[in-house]
This record gives C-alpha cells, structure tokens and sequence, in this order.
C-alpha cells in the first residue's frame, strides 16, 4: 500500500471522513481505493471488545475475556518483565480477535488518592510509571497491536473530567506529569497516543498545538497518530491543525463536514488533513501488514498466568510475630463477602467481561481447616450486627482470622472521584470486632488507591491486594499459606489522613480550575521533604525472608554531567525462604538553587534470590536522574555540586548512600538588566569582572569599606554585603554621588551580557 499515493487520489470529503470514527470502535474505510476499517478496543489490563450496543463507560457486555491484574497491583510488582508478560498476552487477544489499537496503557500521575481512575494507573513517581508502562507497550507492541498511550496529559482526576482545566507550570510537567508518556514515545515507539479530556493551562488538550505536535512530535519524535480521548473534541477544526488526527467515537459527519468546510474556506491547510490521514494509515498498515487472527488466545493458561502475577503484586504491610504465612495444620476463619466475591477491577471503560473468576474461596474449596463468614454487606455501609456476630463466633474457635475487605465498587470508579479515604463503616467496625477475640487476624484489602486504617494497631498482618484480576483469590491464597513469598512494594504513599496529601487544598479545583499548587511535591516528594510521618511510605513491602544490602559502589566520586555513573549493590537473602528484592535506587541534590525534593527515585531492579544467596545489582544513571527542568533554558540541568546516592528500602528507610559530585558542562545564561540584584551580579564570574570596583565602591561610599580593621566594623561590613546583596544595580546612581548614573550603569549591563 502506497499510502503517499493512495492520499493524492482521495477527495477532500474521503480525506476528512478518516478522521473520525465510522462507530464506537472502528475507523472508517474507503471502499473505493480499497482501504478497510480497523477496529480499536479498551485494554490497558485485559481485552474489552464489543460489539453490538457499544459505549465506553463499560456498562454494555463485552466479550469474554481475561482481567489481568490492574495497574494499581503491577505498578507495586516493581518488575519490569511482568508488565511484558501482561503486554504480550493482551497484545495476543487483540492479533485473536483482530483488535488493531488497543486503548491503553493510562499513565496519568496519582496526584491524590481520591482520582477515581487511580485504579487504573500506575504511581504517584514519574520514573516508575514510565518504566513499568513502557515495559506493557513493549509487550503488547511485539505482537504487532498498536497501543494508546493515555491520557495525554495532566489528567489527574475525575471531576468535572470533561472540561476542568489543570493549570500546571512547565517544571512540574517536565518533571512529574509528561515522563510516562515521553518514554512511552522515546523508548516504547508507542504507535498511537490518546489525548486526555480536560483542558492544559487553559487550552483543551485536543487542540493544545504546543501539546501534540511541538511536544509530542517536535521534541519527542513521536511517528503516529494521536486519537481523541472519546468525546473530547472541542473545535475539530482547530484540532487537525493542532495534531489531533483521529476524532473518536464517530462525529456523524458533522465534523468531517467541518473540516472540509474550514478547507475550502482557507482556515485550514489541506496539508494538515493530509498528514492526519497520513499518520493514520501509516500506523494501520503496520497491523495490516501483520495481522495474525489465528493467534492462538488460550484463555486457561492466561488464568494461570494472572494467578502467579497477582500474587507478586501483593504488599505485605505489616506481620507482627510472624503471623503469616499460614501454616497448614492450622484453623483459619475467613470473614468477609469479598473473599467470595472478590473486588477485582475497577469500574468504567476498562472493565473486563471476565471468563472466570476465581475467590479466595474458590482456592481453599476442599481445605477442611477453614470456615467462612460474611461479615459485611456490600450495599450497606452500615455494620450489621448478626453479620458481624456470626463473623466473631468463627473468629473465636479458629487459630487465626483472614478478613478480606478493601472498597466496594462504589467507592471508585472512572467518571468521579472519591470524596474521602475511608473504608466501608460496616468493614471498620467488623475487623475491630474480630480483631478483638482472635489475637492473630489478618486483614487483605482489594482495593484501588490508598485507604485510612484507624484499625492498623488491633491487627497482626495486613497485605494490600490491590485490584489484582481475575484470579486474584488463588494469588491471595498462595501468599497467604507462603506458596508465593510477597514481594510487592508500594508505588506509592499511603498518608494517615487524607488531610495530609501535598494536593489536599486544591485537589479538584475551583469550579473548572485545577492548580497544580503543590507543583513536583507529589507522593513522597512532599512527605520526605516536610519529615512527615506517612501510614506507609512509597517503595514499602515486607517479606517471609530478610535480606541485607552491602557493598555500594560508584564508578567514580565526581562525573561532569555528559558522563554516566555505574552504581553496584550487594543484596543477600538472610532469611531461610526463596523471595525477591526490590532493590530502589534514589538520588538527591544536596544544594539547588530549586526548590527540590530531598530525594527522587531513578533506578530499581528486582532480584530473586535463594536463601543465602547473594547478587550484586547494577544501575547505570545519565544526565536525567541528576537533572531538574529550567525553564529558563527550556531543557533538563544538573547544578554542580553534590548529589547522594542512596539505596533503600523505601524511600524512609535508606540502608546504604554515597555522595558524588557533578560537574556541570551548560553555563545559564542570565540576562541582566539594572534592575537585576548583586546577589545575582556574583554568581557570575563574568558580571563581576565588571562590577567588582563598583561593589567595593559602595561599600565604601556606606561608611563600610573592607579594610576596616576593627571587629565591630568586621561585622558591620558583614552587614553591608548583606543589604548590598539584595540592592539592584540602579542603586549605586543613589549611592555613588553621581558618579554612575542610569545611562552608564545601563552601559555596564550591556557590557555584560555581551560578554
Ligand atoms: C476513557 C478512555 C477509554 C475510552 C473508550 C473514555 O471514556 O476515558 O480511557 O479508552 O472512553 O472506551
């Protein structure tokens, strides 16, 4: 297919049709030139095809399929090659059921815990989200699927999704909201890219020019097309030329009609509608070329496979004495509705038509050591009591209590937010009441995004189950009983309160404005930096084993910041059971001229280790693990000086550090004016060359000069520098007696800024 050639023979009304949908789900074709529909299905965790009565809030049936577990549990897997594996079984069900976009990975930042999405997406850190999303797309992508990298960008929330406008500076995008999707495009060669609904910094994102064509294709070298999030097209016209080529679902024809309008009147080049269908048919080819429908899609296996994964994407919280795992022998009561009904996805456009789904009872059936109570009504929030009393008497006679609790689907979903960070009342009360007569409970939460725990001291052991598909009752028994050692790691903070999250003011927005007030202090960045307590920190996760961290080491004490610094660390399984670590590696400016965070994560690996074992871990840091945005010079920059280099445990518990320096190459330019402060004039070696005689003259024409030799004048001229430092230059015409007036203190900037 000639597509350049296959475009010159098009109408402009064939052109403009392929940029929006024929329906829901496919593209239109073009008959006449022999140019088929493909058809696009939701997918970030699982395949959700329709059919017939299609809608993208996940309420129509879809066909049956597999529900892997959702970001929010393989984000805390912190592994690199499940999220290929997940990638490669999704991209395997689309090739099967000849799905040639499949809408997802969402890598939208978890700014609060209340985004209804956070299900969905991956961390409230930057550099984990990429990498993990990166690896899915990989994943999917090697079987020849295009995926959607989505939402692009700043899409943070639900409320009020379709029109809020999240006004956020240019660092705080360089650094938190844009790398997913900068990696997503730079290293995973995403074919398709779905912009987001809301509006950035007061334009919609589906006609933000600076967003989808100088950002996206511009800078990052993005080569395919960018889709409409469903419904997000505001002024089509403005949009092609922007960057948007494909408008979903379809627009009836108004909008091809517009586009076709706008040409023929001059508002709209033709070349714009060109490139769209452009980029769109190239992208389409290379499933066309590649089509595979007789992939084979063994449901069964990929059960299993959601089953092994789950269980490495659970975090166990807490395991005072020892309390889990579970031994064989022992009795356990099992309490509450979701270990028969587990709560396993979250609702709205991702949700899966699982083909099966497997409880925690479902893979205890036949264990005669167990009994089962439900504990709690998951349509009322209110305790009730003969649940509840049922659920004690069984806690009473057994050596231990499992609870499974978390939120119902109610409490999340796409298309709102939550309003608070509670579980269930009627959860509450149930686990305090067990916890009361059986000293060893044990509590697993499925769940999306963080929850309080004003019940954590009464319990022995919490694992966070996270959302984790369809098999994630078997994950849960296999952690549980100790089949599986947990090695899960949260990816992201848990506050005691939600009161505490760095977005807790703003988070929402005021009618339609959304101010990223907190700016790069999201998650951890803002907790390490205030020295906050946190109910469980970013990078948490406890084990069946123990293992020690020793020998770090760095290639060398000081880099310039075009070299790249190899950093080595031992790990050893200490304990007496198989399991794996994830080792997290963090970097910190000691002094910035920035506000900075204290410590920032950019690099982890997770190891599996037999007991005794020991491997040591490589990590290579380049230029961007140093660096912050500076919007002055519009690109990454390393300050010089100091930086630690840190491995932990968590980003609270820092086992072994270094620091290095660095060595910057790139000299800020600084644009001085008279009204520029001394301050500034001597950071800069250049400026005072040219301003040391006139510094020296002001202090001395403020009675203070620097050869004073008494100890009361030492510390007055202390004191002089100080109030200098803060002057602007125009005050030497007030302090220099005429001698430099405007004019020449204007001539003297000149002199410098063009030096
Ligand atoms: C969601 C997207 C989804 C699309 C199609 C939208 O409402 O925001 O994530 O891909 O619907 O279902």
């Amino acid at each position: 297919m000639d597509i350049k050639k296959l475009i010159s023979e098009m109408t402009l009304e064939e052109k403009a049709s392929l940029l929006s949908g024929l329906d829901f789900w496919h593209t239109k074709p073009v008959e006449r030139l022999g140019i088929p529909s493909v058809m696009v299905s939701d997918g970030p965790h699982g395949l959700r095809k329709q059919s017939d009565q299609a809608d993208h809030l996940g309420v129509n049936e879809s066909i049956k399929a597999v529900c892997m577990p959702t970001a929010c549990a393989t984000a805390a897997s912190f592994d690199r090659d499940m999220l290929r594996q997940i990638g490669e079984a999704v991209g395997d069900a689309c090739q099967h059921e000849k799905v040639a976009v499949d809408l997802g990975p969402a890598v939208n930042i978890k700014r609060s815990p209340l985004c209804g999405r956070n299900f969905e997406y991956f961390s409230e850190d930057p550099y984990l989200a990429a990498e993990l999303s990166t690896s899915l797309i990989k994943g999917i992508q090697s079987r020849n699927i295009g995926v959607s990298v989505k939402h692009f960008a700043a899409n943070s929330q639900e409320h009020r999704r379709m029109s809020s406008d999240s006004v956020v500076d240019e660092r705080t995008l360089r650094e938190i909201y844009y790398p997913a999707f900068e990696s997503a495009v730079k290293d995973g060669k995403a074919w398709t890219v779905m912009c987001s609904y809301n509006r950035l910094n007061g334009e919609y994102a589906s006609q933000h020019r600076g967003l989808l064509t100088d950002l996206l294709r511009g800078e990052w070298g993005f080569d395919g097309y960018v889709v409409s999030d469903w419904g997000a097209v505001s002024d089509r016209v403005k949009g092609v030329h922007a960057g948007l080529d494909l408008e979903m679902p379809a627009s009836g024809g108004t909008n091809d009609q517009r586009v076709v309008e706008a040409v023929r009147a001059g508002e709209l080049d033709e070349k714009d509608v060109d490139l769209a269908v452009e980029r769109i048919l190239t992208v389409h080819k290379r499933y066309w070329d590649n089509a595979k429908p007789d992939t084979p899609w063994d449901m069964e296996a990929q059960h299993e496979l959601a089953r092994q994964l789950a269980a490495e994407c659970m975090v166990l919280l807490k395991n005072e004495d020892g309390v889990l795992p579970i031994a064989q022998d022992e009795t356990v009561a099992v309490i509450g509705r979701f270990a028969k009904v587990p709560r396993y996805q979250g609702g709205g456009s991702s949700h899966i038509n699982s083909f099966k789904v497997e409880s925690l009872l479902d893979a205890l059936e036949g264990n005669e050591k167990i009994t089962y109570a439900q504990g709690y009504d998951i349509v009322t929030e209110e305790p009730d009591e003969a649940l509840i009393a049922e659920a004690v008497e069984a806690a009473k006679k057994a050596d231990k209590a499992v609870i499974v609790a978390g939120l119902p689907d109610s409490f999340e979903s796409e298309g709102y937010d939550r309003t608070h960070m509670r579980m269930p009342a009627c959860q509450v009360a149930l686990i305090e009441r067990v916890a009361a007569v059986n000293p060893n409970t044990i509590v697993v939460l499925y769940n999306g995004s963080p929850v309080e725990m004003p019940w954590i001291g009464c319990v022995k052991a919490v694992v966070e189950g996270y959302l984790g598909g369809q098999a994630v009752g078997g994950a849960t028994k296999l952690v549980l009983w100790g089949d599986v050692n947990p090695c899960g790691r949260l990816p992201e903070s848990f506050p005691i309160k939600l009161e505490h999250n760095p977005s807790y003011l703003t988070y929402g927005g005021e009618g339609d404005t959304a101010i990223y007030s907190e700016g790069v202090f999201v998650g951890y960045r803002y907790y390490d930096r205030k020295c906050m307590d946190v109910l469980f920190p970013f990078g948490y996760g406890l084990s069946y084993t123990s293992y020690e961290y020793s020998n770090l080491t760095v290639s060398a004490d000081s880099i310039r910041d075009t070299d790249t610094l190899n950093v080595t660390v031992d790990v050893t399984n200490t304990g007496k059971l198989p399991g794996k670590e994830v080792m997290q590696l963090y970097v910190g400016d000691c002094e910035s001229s920035v506000f900075r965070p204290v410590r920032e994560l950019k690099g982890f690996e997770k190891v599996a280790l037999q007991p005794g074992e020991t491997k040591t871990v490589s990590f290579t840091l380049g230029k961007r693990a140093f660096a912050y945005w500076n919007a002055a010079l519009h690109d990454w920059h390393v300050e010089s000086g100091a930086f630690t280099i840190e491995i932990g445990r968590s980003s609270r518990d820092i086992a072994l550090s270094k620091t290095i320096n660095v060595e910057s190459t790139v000299e800020v330019p600084a644009h001085f004016t008279v009204n520029s402060i001394f301050a500034d004039f001597m950071k800069s070696p250049k400026a005072m060359a040219v301003l040391a005689p006139i510094v020296e003259e002001m202090a001395h024409g403020m009675g203070m000069g620097g050869d004073s030799e008494t100890a009361q004048s030492a510390i007055s001229s202390e004191m002089v520098e100080a109030m200098v430092r803060y002057m602007p230059l125009r005050s030497v015409a007030s302090f220099s007696g005429g001698k430099l007036g405007y004019k020449e203190l204007s001539a003297l900037v000149d002199m410098i800024n063009n030096a």
